[in-house]
């Protein structure tokens, strides 16, 4: 397994731009099933989720053509000939994503069978809302050997209340839905901007959607969708790794291609934290190097504080002036790269869902262990503000997520490398 070795202490400089959106682009991909003709991507990244996808879909049968896209175009898939209706158990435990297969197929070919998705690292992770929601649009959904065989012969519009804004089960029904005989209501549905973009892209597939990023989104059932070239939106969660990047080592960042809107909370928790930034033409620069006062952090869904973003925020805290509490209020087990940190000199106590991070002058560089992908990514930047070299093993969460990260940000003025183990 590779690691990544990185020298600390060295400050940034200059300018990174970001690449699509990881979390829009799986659904869009997947979004392609609904319809038989040509789907073209653009700015879908090059990350091992996006492959997974491609192997999943390819799998069921459709067309993928990608050659263009190895050299940073655009993506083709065509649903054309969908052979298969079923997302193994490999597939699905490799990316619990390839859960969303299950409103399209049933959407388009009245049938699937879909492995439950396992836990994971930051949590159980259940299913509970996407087929409540399912069922409530008429799909009959039994318990097969670990996996869900659902039927529905049409599906119809209904009225459907989401007990919490679930990002996954919004999607899922957001595409179930496009199909339905009638109209479909999601409310207390998902906003965050990757629902917006899905949203989006089907619309231009001849979808009928109205309020998407709202919590109330109103789908009007329509009897086929066609084509589409959309470009998926900037990945709002690398370009927030980024900034912290540029806070932690010093000198001054421009993120590229950063969507200010869509990192409102974040941005504005960092600035409540004395970061000096400020909104260019198109993106954000940030002049690292200050002292930071701590600041208290709560995890909520959007537009609050993303959660995908607090490993990263704890790292600033660890060296931030005072003591702060990040609450984590999304996943039951997202501090797995809080011993981590304490390892490197961080001074962070766990209690339930809150940790006390109490800051320190210096962390210090230590062999440490990926556990998620977002815990990944704040161990390799703990280690950009580390005095000596630090060691992130299991690097293979971070490619889920991470577009040629350590390129990136050796192209700053990192000392940083992957070495092949
Ligand atoms: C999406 O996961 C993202 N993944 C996650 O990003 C992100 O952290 C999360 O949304 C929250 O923003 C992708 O988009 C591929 P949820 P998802 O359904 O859809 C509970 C990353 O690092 N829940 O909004 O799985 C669930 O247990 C990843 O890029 C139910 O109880 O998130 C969790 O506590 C990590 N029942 C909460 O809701 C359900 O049926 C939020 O989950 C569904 C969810």
């Amino acid at each position: 397994m590779d690691k990544i070795i990185i020298q600390g202490g060295r400050p940034l400089e200059g300018e990174v731009t970001v690449s699509g959106s990881k979390n829009a682009a799986l659904p869009i991909l997947i979004s392609s099933l609904l319809t038989a003709e040509r789907c073209v991507y653009q700015s879908v990244p090059d990350l091992a989720d996006i492959h997974t996808t491609l192997r999943l879909l390819s799998g069921l049968g459709v067309k993928v053509d990608r050659t263009a896209w190895a050299g940073g175009g655009e993506l083709m898939l065509q649903a054309e000939r969908v052979e298969k209706l079923e997302a193994s158990y490999e597939l699905v435990k490799t990316m619990r994503a390839s859960f969303l297969v299950l409103g399209p197929l049933l959407a388009r070919f009245g049938e699937a069978r879909v492995s439950t998705p396992g836990g994971c690292a930051i949590g159980a992770r259940p299913v509970n809302l996407h087929l409540k929601g399912l069922e409530a649009l008429g799909a009959t959904i039994e318990q097969d050997h670990g996996y869900l065989a659902a039927k529905a012969s049409r599906l119809r519009g209904a009225k459907i209340y989401l007990d919490l804004p679930s990002v996954g089960a919004t999607e899922n029904l957001l595409m179930a839905a496009t199909l339905a005989e009638g109209t479909t209501v999601i409310e207390n549905a998902a906003k965050e901007p990757e629902i917006e973009d899905l949203a989006a892209a089907l619309n231009k597939m001849g979808a009928k959607i109205d309020g998407a990023g709202g919590d109330i989104v109103k789908i009007e059932g329509v009897s086929e969708l066609h084509g589409v070239t959309h470009r998926v939106i900037p990945d709002r969660i690398e370009a927030g790794s980024f900034v912290i990047a540029g806070a932690l080592a010093g000198g001054e960042v421009s993120v590229k291609g950063a969507r200010l809107a869509h990192l409102d909370a974040f941005l504005s928790k960092l600035k409540e934290a004395g970061l000096m930034l400020t909104a260019d033409q198109d993106g954000v620069r940030v002049k690292g190097g200050g002292n930071l006062k701590s600041v208290d952090v709560t995890t909520l869904p959007y537009p609050g504080f993303p959660t995908d973003l607090q490993a990263q925020t704890m790292v600033l805290m660890s060296v931030a002036e005072g003591v702060s509490v990040i609450t984590e209020t999304i996943f039951e087990n997202r501090f797995m790269h809080a011993q981590e940190l304490d390892r490197m000199g961080a001074d962070i106590r766990l209690e339930g869902n809150r940790a006390l991070i109490r800051g320190v002058k210096q962390l210090s560089g230590a062999p440490v262990m990926a556990s998620d992908l977002r815990a990944s990514v704040a161990l390799v930047l703990a280690g950009l503000v580390a005095s000596g070299t630090t060691e992130v093993s299991r690097v293979y969460h971070l490619d889920r997520g991470y577009e040629h990260i350590e390129r990136k940000l050796s192209q700053l003025g990192a000392k940083i490398e992957r070495v092949k183990a």
